[in-house]
């Protein structure tokens, strides 16, 4: 475990081509013509500077919620910022700080070692810490945004660190600032979380309820290991099968969309929201369609979860994205809800 303060000194930034297929999740074969590794917060204003000469500036962190082009003009940026420190202790809870670059299983790992308990519910999730407040990954009951203290991050045209809280972050469901904000504006440089003193487990999510039964008082360390069973059941690993997680997010519609679709399919599964609409789960429709375990050209559906696009073999992102448009026509015929995908489809011209 590193202190940011005692961060090696930084090597130089410089561009060289690099194959990424090992570097995305889905395992799609793509190559940069210019990637550079950050591994030192005093890069930045020479990141800058390089940006300017390429078309774009695509952030990779983990790679798990990406489709890649086969060739990326645009400067490729690995995110290798790490350090995992607690900075304070609160009566309320532990604030702990993480490099972008830190592996988001291995860091959640750490904080269950050490006691630091609020995010086993979230354990398992492929990527990065850095990456994690821009979809707001969310699992079994816990979002990232429930946990969240503040971030800092590069703002790369303006030249300048900036902290973000949590109201200027604008959390939702897998949704941010930075996912509205123009591709390359922003790299995350680290972020800060409270882990609530004293620990409640979250044990709300059906799979977690049945997973413990009758057990009353589950520790940290037991709903982590649930909740890692549970994703490996359910969930392809990425090493074996190329995949971004869910493709597609859950919609959310309004009380009385959801209530006609009930009444014409009794199954439907749906959760209600806060501001009294519904989420409904998006793999039950895709599945309900016959998509579960299909495959059109190199892409598939998941046999265990419908949501889940797989990469067949050799799959490209026209692949996985003919696949996504087959399922969205599907359930849009059949059910009138529009699917939205979650993951980031690269395109160089899309870039700022
Ligand atoms: N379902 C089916 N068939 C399927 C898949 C799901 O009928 O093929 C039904 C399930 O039986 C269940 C419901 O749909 O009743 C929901 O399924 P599940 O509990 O597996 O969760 P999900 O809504 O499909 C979401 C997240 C996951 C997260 C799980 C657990 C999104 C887009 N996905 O999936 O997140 O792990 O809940 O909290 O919100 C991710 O974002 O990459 C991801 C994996």
């Amino acid at each position: 475990m590193t202190d940011f303060s005692q961060s090696p000194p930084h090597a130089p930034l410089t561009p060289s081509d690099r194959d990424l297929t090992t570097l995305n999740t889905l395992g799609l074969s793509a190559r940069a013509q210019a990637c550079v590794t950050l591994s030192h917060v005093d890069q930045l204003p020479t990141l800058t500077d390089l940006a300017l000469q390429y078309p774009g500036l695509l952030v990779l962190g983990g790679g798990s919620n990406m489709v890649l082009p086969a060739w990326i003009q645009s400067l490729v940026v690995r995110v290798a910022l790490t350090g995992v420190r607690l900075i304070e202790e609160r009566s309320d809870a532990w604030i702990i700080e993480a490099g972008a670059g830190e592996n988001w299983h291995d860091f959640v790992t750490t904080c269950v070692d050490r006691g630091w308990s609020g995010l086993e519910n979230l354990a398992l999730i492929p990527g990065t810490v850095g990456a994690a407040p821009v979809q707001n990954i969310g699992a079994y009951g816990v979002e990232l945004a429930d946990r969240f203290s503040g971030l800092s991050a590069w703002h790369v045209g303006q030249r300048r660190l900036v902290q973000m809280t949590s109201a200027e972050c604008r959390f939702a469901y897998r949704d941010s600032v930075f996912k509205h904000a123009a591709p390359g504006e922003w790299i995350i440089v680290s972020v800060r979380f409270a882990l609530p003193k004293p620990w409640r487990p979250v044990l709300d999510y059906p799979d977690l309820r049945r997973y413990f039964g009758d057990l009353a008082a589950p520790t940290a360390r037991d709903i982590y290991q649930a909740v890692c069973e549970i994703r490996r059941a359910k969930l392809p690993d990425p090493a074996v099968v190329g995949n971004a997680g869910s493709f597609f997010k859950n919609p959310i519609v309004s009380a009385s969309v959801r209530d006609t679709l009930l009444q014409q399919y009794p199954g439907l599964v749906s959760y209600p929201q806060p501001d009294g609409r519904y989420k409904l789960a998006a793999g039950w429709l895709i599945d309900q369609c016959g998509w579960k375990g299909k495959q059109l050209g190199a892409a598939g559906v998941h046999d265990r979860q419908a949501l889940v696009l797989v990469n067949k073999g050799a799959a490209t992102a026209d692949d996985i994205m003919t696949l996504a448009a087959a399922i969205q026509r599907d359930v849009a015929a059949r059910y009138q809800v529009h699917l939205e995908p979650e993951p980031v489809v690269w395109r160089d011209h899309s870039a700022a």
